[in-house]
C-alpha cells in the first residue's frame, strides 16, 4: 500500500498523544463480523501504537441520531432514544467479546457530546461559516411531513444508481444533499414525494478548498483515503447543509423545528469521547485537550463509505473550530461473504455472537479480518478461507512453533536454558520489531501482524536447521544455544502478536511464567531474557476440522433459504437502513420481479448480438471508482478489456479464472478514463455472473 513519500510528519512514536478512533457505528442493528473489520483493525492499530511507547486514547461511541435511527425506530414503533441505547448497550458489551478495547465508548447523545457539538457550532456560526438558505427538500403531500435523509429513496444524480436520499450507498457512493435525489419517494409511506421550499442553514465548507488542499497533501493513511477526496476537490465543493427537518437529534441552536443534521455531531464524539476517557483517568494520565486543541496525532479507522464526511467536513469543522487535524485516515475495503454482500434482511452474514457462540476464539476472526489483504482492499470471508488461514498460519506456524520449542525447552531443560541469544537470531528478533514498527507507519495492520508470522516461520526453520534433539547428549551446549534462542523467539512472538492476537499472545506470556501483562509491554521486551523456569506449555490454537467447516454453510445456507421464505410476500426490504456497503443489493429481488416485456424483438435483432464465452484473465479495481473494476478476458482470439461494476459485489481478487460471457459487439466507451471494450453478463443487482457449464472453448459464439 503507501510508500515512503505519503509520510509527511514525524514517525510513531512521537512525544504527543495519539487518539485511534474507529467510525462509529449506528445504534441500529446487530453486529457482524463485516462491521468487525473496522473496529478490530483500529484495535490493531491502537495497540501496535502502544507497543511502539506511543501514548495513545482509543474510542469510539454509538451514533445515535440521525434518520437511520429514526426510520428503524418508526418501522419498530419504539421512541428513537429507547431504541438506540438498547443497541448501545449491546454494542458496548460486543466489542470487548472481540477485545475490541476502546479506552472509552460513549455515545453521541451524552452530555458531554451535547457541549462540545454546541461549542463547536458556535464556533463555526462566530467565524462566519453558517448562512441560511431556502431550499427544497423532499416532502409526503399525502402525511404533510418533510422527508430528510433516509425517509427517501430515489435515483442519484451523479450515476443515475437508486440511492438513499442522503448518499449514493449503490453506486458511485457519493453524499447527496437534500434535493439531490431525483424521482424521490417515500421510505416511511411509499408516496412519491414532492419537493417544498424550506429554511435550512449551511456550512461553507466551499471557502475551505485551500485549506483541504493542503490538509490532503498532509494526510497519511491509506491512499483511497487521500485520492477520493483530491477527486471532489477538482470538481469544487458545495457547501454543506448542516440541518434537517426531523425531531430527532440535537436542536439547532436557535431554530425549534430544525435539528443538527446527524454527520455534525457524529464525529465531534471522536473529541467527547476523548474528553471522557480523560475524565475517568485524570489529566496526568491522559490529557484529551493535549491531543485535541493542540497537535495530537489523530487517527481515523473507517469504512471507505465514509471517506468523504472524514476528509473534507470534518476536518473543515476541525479548522474552523481550531481543533487539531487529523494525521491520518485508514479507509478498509469492503467485506464480502462467499464472494457476496453481506445482506441483514436476507440473514446473509456471519453474525458477531453468532461467531463467538459457535465457540471460535476472537483472535482467530482477529488475525483473519486484519491480515487477509491490505486495509483498503476488499476482504472475502468464508469458513473455508479461515479454516486455511487458521490451521496453516495460526496453528501450523505459529502455534506448532512455540509448542514445539517450548515442549522442548521445558522438558530438556526446565524452562530457559542459560545462554546468551545468539547474534543471528537477535538480528532476526531485531528485523521483526523494524517491520512492525514500519507496519505501524505504513499503516498496514497485515503487516503488523505478518511481522510475527514470519518470525514463528523463521523459529520453525531454525529448529530444524539446527535439529537440537540430535545434539542433546553430543553437544548439550550447542543444543541449549539452540532452545535459548527459540524461546527468545517465543517471547519475541508474545510481544509483536500481541495487537493481532491479544487473548493468545497472553496465554503465551503466561505460559513463559513472564511477570505482569503482554498488554503493558513495549516492542524492547521481545529482546529481554525470559524467565528462567517454566511449566509444560499448552497449545494456543486448534485446528479447525472439514466437518465443521461444512456445518457452518450448511447452517448459513439454511438461514439465508429461511429468511428468503419469510420474505416472499412480505416487506422483504423494511429493514435495509444501515450503512454496509455492498448490502443494499437485490434486498427486494424476490418480491421485486420485473414484469417480462411486451415488445418482441426479431430473430435477426438477437443475431446482431455477439455473445461470446471468455474467461477473465486479470482483475483490478479502478482507483477513486467505488464499483469498477478493470477486467481483463480471454476470448480466444483476443483479449479485451472490460470494465465492470463488480467491486463490491464481488472479491476482485478472486475473479481470474471465472468463464463469463461477454457482448462482443458492443460500442466501447469509456468509464473513469480506462477504456471499456465489450460487457460482462450479470444478473441482477447482486451482478451474479452468467457462465458456461460445459467446456466450450473460449471465443465459442452463443445462439
Ligand atoms: N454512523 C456512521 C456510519 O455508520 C459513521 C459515523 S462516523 C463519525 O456510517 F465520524 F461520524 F463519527
Ligand atoms: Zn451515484
Amino acid at each position: 500500500m503507501s510508500s515512503k513519500d505519503t509520510h509527511t510528519r514525524e514517525a510513531f512514536p512521537t512525544d504527543a498523544p495519539a487518539v485511534v478512533t474507529c467510525g462509529l457505528p449506528y445504534a441500529n442493528g446487530d453486529l457482524h463480523i463485516g462491521h468487525l473489520r473496522t473496529y478490530v483493525g483500529g484495535d490493531v492499530y491502537s495497540r501496535a501504537l502502544e507497543s511502539l511507547g506511543q501514548e495513545t486514547a482509543f474510542v469510539c461511541g454509538s451514533d445515535m441520531h440521525g434518520t437511520p435511527i429514526a426510520v428503524q425506530a418508526i418501522q419498530e414503533d419504539v421512541d428513537p432514544e429507547a431504541f438506540a441505547l438498547e443497541w448501545h448497550e449491546q454494542y458496548g458489551e460486543t466489542f470487548p467479546k472481540f477485545d475490541v478495547d476502546f479506552d472509552n465508548y460513549g455515545h453521541t447523545h451524552d452530555e458531554t457530546n451535547r457541549e462540545l457539538t454546541y461549542e463547536i457550532v458556535d464556533r463555526l456560526e462566530s467565524e462566519g461559516y453558517v448562512y441560511e438558505k431556502e431550499i427544497k427538500v423532499a416532502w409526503d403531500p399525502v402525511d404533510e411531513q418533510p422527508l430528510p435523509d433516509r425517509y427517501v429513496e430515489g435515483t442519484c444524480p451523479y450515476c443515475g444508481a437508486h440511492a438513499r436520499g442522503d448518499e449514493c450507498d449503490e453506486g458511485c457512493g457519493r453524499h447527496l444533499e437534500p434535493g439531490e435525489i431525483e424521482d424521490p419517494v417515500s421510505t416511511i409511506s411509499g408516496n412519491p414525494a414532492e419537493y417544498r421550499d424550506r429554511a435550512h442553514k449551511f456550512f461553507r465548507v466551499s471557502e475551505l478548498s485551500e485549506y483541504l488542499d493542503g490538509f490532503l497533501d498532509r494526510l497519511e493513511g491509506t491512499s483511497n483515503a487521500r485520492n477520493q477526496p483530491r477527486q471532489w476537490l477538482e470538481d469544487g465543493l458545495q457547501d454543506w447543509c448542516i440541518t434537517r427537518d426531523l425531531d430527532w437529534g440535537f436542536d439547532y441552536p436557535g431554530e425549534d423545528d430544525l435539528v443538527l443534521y446527524v454527520w455534525v455531531d457524529a464525529p465531534i464524539e471522536y473529541i467527547a469521547s476523548t474528553k471522557q476517557y480523560t475524565e475517568r483517568v485524570g489529566a496526568d494520565e491522559y490529557d484529551w485537550e493535549e491531543a485535541w486543541r493542540d497537535d495530537g496525532e489523530i487517527v481515523h479507522v473507517i469504512g471507505r463509505d465514509i471517506i468523504q464526511h472524514h476528509t473534507i467536513f470534518w476536518p473543515a469543522m476541525l479548522h474552523v473550530a481550531d481543533f487539531a487535524e487529523p494525521r491520518a485516515v485508514m479507509a478498509s475495503g469492503f467485506m464480502t461473504l462467499d464472494g457476496q454482500g453481506f445482506s441483514t434482511s436476507r440473514d446473509r452474514a456471519v453474525w458477531a455472537r453468532e461467531y463467538l457462540d459457535e465457540g471460535f476464539h476472537p483472535d482467530l476472526l482477529r488475525y483473519y479480518l486484519a491480515t487477509n489483504g491490505g486495509f483498503q482492499q476488499d476482504v472475502d470471508f468464508s469458513w473455508e478461507k479461515f479454516r486455511d488461514r487458521v490451521n496453516n498460519e495460526l496453528v501450523g506456524t505459529v502455534g506448532n512453533f512455540l509448542y514445539r520449542s517450548l515442549l522442548f525447552a521445558h522438558r530438556n531443560f526446565e524452562g530457559t536454558p542459560e545462554a546468551e541469544v545468539s547474534p543471528e537470531v537477535e538480528a532476526r528478533i531485531e528485523e521483526a520489531i523494524a517491520d512492525f514498527e514500519a507496519g505501524v507507519n505504513d499503516y498496514s495492520v497485515r503487516q503488523v501482524g505478518t511481522a510475527t508470522v514470519e518470525l514463528a516461520r523463521f523459529g520453525n526453520e531454525y529448529i530444524q536447521r539446527e535439529e537440537p534433539w540430535n545434539l542433546l547428549g553430543e553437544d548439550d551446549e550447542a543444543a541449549a544455544q539452540v532452545i535459548r534462542d527459540c524461546v527468545q523467539i517465543a517471547k519475541a512472538v508474545a510481544v509483536l502478536f500481541e495487537p493481532i492476537a491479544p487473548g493468545t499472545s497472553e496465554e503465551l506470556w503466561d505460559q513463559l511464567h513472564e511477570d505482569g501483562s503482554v498488554h503493558d509491554v513495549t516492542t524492547d521486551a521481545a529482546l529481554e531474557a525470559p524467565p528462567r523456569d517454566f511449566g509444560a506449555p499448552e497449545e494456543l490454537y486448534e485446528k479447525i476440522e472439514d466437518e465443521r467447516v461444512e456445518e457452518l454453510n450448511e447452517k448459513l445456507e439454511s438461514r439465508v433459504a429461511e429468511a428468503a421464505a419469510d420474505a416472499t410476500g412480505a416487506d422483504a426490504d423494511a429493514d435495509e437502513t444501515e450503512s454496509d456497503e455492498g448490502e443494499g443489493d437485490a434486498e427486494s429481488a424476490m418480491s421485486d420481479i420485473e414484469p417480462v416485456a411486451d415488445d418482441r424483438i426479431s430473430f435477426d435483432e438477437f443475431q446482431d448480438l455477439d455473445l461470446r464465452v471468455g474467461e477473465i484473465v486479470d482483475a483490478e479495481g479502478i482507483e477513486g471508482a467505488d464499483e469498477l473494476v478493470r477486467l481483463t478476458v480471454d476470448i480466444g482470439v483476443e483479449e479485451r478489456q472490460i470494465v465492470a461494476g463488480l467491486k463490491q459485489l464481488h472479491d476482485v481478487e478472486s475473479l481470474p479464472g471465472t468463464r463469463v460471457v461477454i457482448v462482443a459487439n458492443l460500442e466501447k466507451a469509456e468509464l473513469f478514463g480506462v477504456e471499456s471494450n465489450g460487457m460482462v453478463l450479470a444478473a441482477g443487482e447482486d451482478a451474479d455472473l452468467l457462465t458456461t457449464h460445459g467446456d466450450s472453448s473460449l471465443g465459442t459464439t452463443i445462439r
